[in-house]
């Protein structure tokens, strides 16, 4: 089956480097079993079976969101208010979302990851990756892998995010390393660890990235989020797709990385919910790394689902311009998860945002109004917004 997609406003496409768009005025597209069949001038556009108008709005690739949390119960409001007050955001602060976890069915884990998942979709997000993280036991951690298989072929181990409450250091490195991650191999396809001050050091993020490696999982890390303890050069030694916070690096992490294939996924949510200091991507972005943008959607350190919230404090605080920061939240994304989305080229997954504006311009311009009016995934609409 095909279908033109026409009357479109602006057409964003991305190109290969950071920050290239391809913006488009007179273009339609065409959808063929779920991919992008053709992409043209309007007035060559091909017949087709059915057409979406869009209405003269703007057609952007759907937001691929490479870092998300999505397995938990509870909430920690009072944590967040807390901080908002003046007290500083802890790893230590992840064990209480762990004991909510533990407690619940897997069909209210389900229910809550559903629902933010259909929150990701109202925020134009057409890709997303979920880790475990907060069920720190052998069950718990499997159930929220088994889980997160239900929404996503991204699914990644985070068995390493921080040492549960009564269990030793070293027998949860053993558990992790050893028969933990030989459950979530056949569940997940990445390994990941929070390398951070009050979480893991460097040499057991080792021991844990080169254990998931041995089983056949990518790597991928949290790094240099609450301390500078040296994790960028061991994500680019060990090749990890993506190491993601990067709240603070150093010259030296950024001449590595330039160097490297890893991507430098920056998480504003995080630096906004807990009142952190936002990194400069400027000197990132000049020395040639390749960047994401990511919600880190979480009940700890950023519940928010919201990539053009993510876009507009990028744009504002870490300085992206705006063209950057699209393409850090589409192709970047992508790259983060070494897959070919976040771009409308022939032959892509026809993933795509339309948005109530005149220039994708407004996801900074107008932060806080929800401009994104439809989502599509594999040409099929999984979100519509009613009314505004
Ligand atoms: O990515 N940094 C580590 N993990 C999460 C936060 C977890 C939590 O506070 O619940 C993050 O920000
Ligand atoms: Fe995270």
């Amino acid at each position: 089956m095909k279908t033109l997609v026409t009357n479109i406003g602006q057409l964003v496409n991305t190109g290969d480097t950071v920050g290239q768009l391809h913006i488009s005025t007179d273009q339609a597209f065409v959808i063929e079993d779920g991919f992008i069949g053709w992409v043209g001038d309007v007035t060559n556009a091909p017949k087709t079976e059915t057409i979406i108008d869009a209405q003269g709005r703007v057609c952007i690739p759907g937001f691929v969101d490479s870092h998300s949390h999505l397995i938990f119960a509870g909430a920690r409001h009072q944590e967040f208010s807390h901080r908002m007050a003046g007290e500083a955001y802890q790893a230590g602060g992840i064990k209480s979302t762990v004991s909510a976890t533990r407690g619940a069915t897997d069909q209210e884990l389900r229910e809550n990851a559903a629902k933010l998942v259909a929150e990701l979709h109202a925020s134009g997000i057409t890709h997303f990756e979920i880790k475990s993280g907060y069920g720190l036991d052998l069950e718990t951690e499997i159930r929220s892998l088994a889980i997160a298989s239900e929404f996503t072929e991204d699914v990644t181990f985070l068995g390493a995010h921080v040492v549960p409450e009564g269990v030793a250091r070293a027998d949860y490195l053993n558990l992790v390393t050893g028969p933990m991650l030989d459950q979530a191999t056949g569940l997940a396809k990445w390994i990941d660890v929070f390398c951070d001050d009050g979480a893991f050091t460097v040499e057991e993020s080792r021991m844990v990235l080169e254990a998931g490696i041995a089983k056949g999982l990518r790597p991928r890390m949290h790094s240099n989020q609450l301390k500078n303890i040296g994790g960028i050069a061991l994500a680019v030694e060990l090749e990890c797709a993506s190491v993601d916070h990067c709240t603070d690096l150093s010259q030296a992490d950024i001449d590595l990385l330039a160097q490297s294939s890893t991507v430098a996924t920056f998480v504003p949510g995080a630096e906004f919910s807990t009142r952190a200091s936002y990194p400069d991507v400027r000197p990132v972005i000049a020395a040639g790394v390749t960047v994401a943008i990511a919600t880190d959607c979480n009940p700890g350190s950023s519940f928010t689902t919201s990539m053009p919230f993510c876009i507009a404090v990028a744009v504002r605080e870490l300085h992206f311009s705006v063209d950057q920061a699209l393409w850090a939240a589409t192709k970047g994304g992508a790259r983060a998860l070494e897959n070919e989305l976040g771009s409308l080229a022939v032959g892509s997954r026809a993933d795509f945002a339309l948005l109530d504006a005149k220039s994708y311009i407004d996801l900074a311009y107008r932060p806080g109004v929800p401009i994104v009016s439809a989502t599509y995934v594999a040409g099929q609409k999984v979100f519509e917004r009613t009314s505004n």
